[in-house]
């Protein structure tokens, strides 16, 4: 809230209160013929903001809502032509691409197959089977992106109770830092389900927007354990992706808009009809493949190393890149 100073009528000098406010974006309660039921039906079924409404078939709303074609329609269009499909010119992109801040991993090999480090304004997805380090890079993020900008902090939604203080505290005087200051700058939220750690991605934004922290890094760590475990069955597998790819969706806007960091981690499954070549793959498919802008599949390496290769990226060559893991944290082969 600001003040102002204006001159009454009478001559008084009195403080008129203005209220800065943000310019709201649209919701699906402005779309004609949207009240409380039908938006509850359309948000249960993932059509929960005007880009999903937009690019859907009148035939899929009139399933989830049972209104009339005319009506859905109708939606659409309106859905189409409220959203700013914001063009960017390549230089105003370009000006965006130099505000891109790198997080170290401490090794320079695995900072290289990423083109210097863990960016910003991506979600990077770790996926490998247990043990292949992919938590460890969490906290290792956690106390180097506290080096990258001034009060810089990060998030943790931690899934799987496998945030450890004491390993940070071990990682940050390793790094130099001031543990008790490291330990400060790292929020720490623990997801029971699934719907939670979707609640808490999105409300990752009031501690930028209301308490003005410099989030520079939102770790997931898992992002798909939970998904995996509440949805079992082939039945349900179109509501867990539905679900995962609008989580998914609240990640990339928070990296996009408030140029920070989304590390998720992802674990493998076996294939069994697999018989050449690696026979695991990642669980929630392609809409964590697709929204993903880096992907690093980590496993084990010879006499305990770690290997990361970088699977699709959208600059960067495919590569392998070797390291390990020890109490300092993640380090080159020597
Ligand atoms: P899941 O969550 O089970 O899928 O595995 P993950 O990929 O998250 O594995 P995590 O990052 O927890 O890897 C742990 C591994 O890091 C251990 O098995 C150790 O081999 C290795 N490690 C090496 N040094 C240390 C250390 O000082 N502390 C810890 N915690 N782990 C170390
Ligand atoms: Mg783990």
């Amino acid at each position: 809230m600001e003040q102002e100073l204006v001159r009454m009528p009478d001559g008084e000098t009195r403080r008129k209160r203005t209220i800065k406010m943000e310019k709201e974006e649209k919701t699906i309660y402005d779309l004609p013929g949207v009240g409380a039921a039908t938006a509850e039906k359309l948000i249960q079924v993932g059509f929960s903001d005007l880009m999903s409404i937009a690019v859907a078939s009148p035939a899929e709303l009139v399933d989830a809502t049972g209104m009339s074609d005319a009506v859905a329609k109708k939606m659409i269009a309106v859905a189409r032509s409220s959203l700013e499909m914001g063009f960017e010119s390549g230089e105003e992109l370009l000006r965006r691409r130099e505000r891109v801040i790198r997080i170290k991993t401490g090794s320079n090999a695995f900072d290289s197959l990423l083109g210097g480090g863990f960016e910003t304004g991506a979600i990077v997805e770790c996926f490998g089977e247990f043990g292949s380090g992919k938590t460890q890079m969490g906290h290792v993020l956690a106390v180097n992106c506290q080096s990258v900008d001034k009060d810089a902090v990060a998030v943790y939604i931690d899934t799987e109770n496998t945030f450890r203080p004491e390993r940070i505290i071990q990682l940050a005087k390793g790094a130099g830092l001031n543990e008790d200051e490291v330990l400060k700058n790292i929020k720490v939220a623990r997801a029971y389900n699934s719907d939670h750690q979707m609640l808490l991605a999105e409300k990752a934004e009031d501690l930028i927007k209301k308490q003005g922290l410099n989030v520079k890094l939102i770790v997931v760590d898992s992002l798909t354990a939970h998904f995996r475990a509440e949805f079992i069955g082939r039945g349900t597998l179109a509501d867990r992706q539905q679900k995962i790819n609008k989580h998914m969706h609240t990640l990339m806007k928070l990296a996009d808009k408030h140029n920070l960091c989304v590390y998720v981690t992802n674990q493998v499954m076996a294939k069994p009809d697999m018989f050449f070549g690696d026979p695991t793959q990642a669980i929630g498919g392609h809409i964590v493949a697709h929204a993903s802008t880096f992907r690093v599949y980590l496993r084990k390496g010879k006499k305990g190393t770690r290997v990361a290769k970088l699977v699709d990226s959208p600059n960067m060559p495919e590569g392998e890149a070797n390291f390990y893991v020890d109490e300092r944290g993640i380090k080159d082969i020597e």
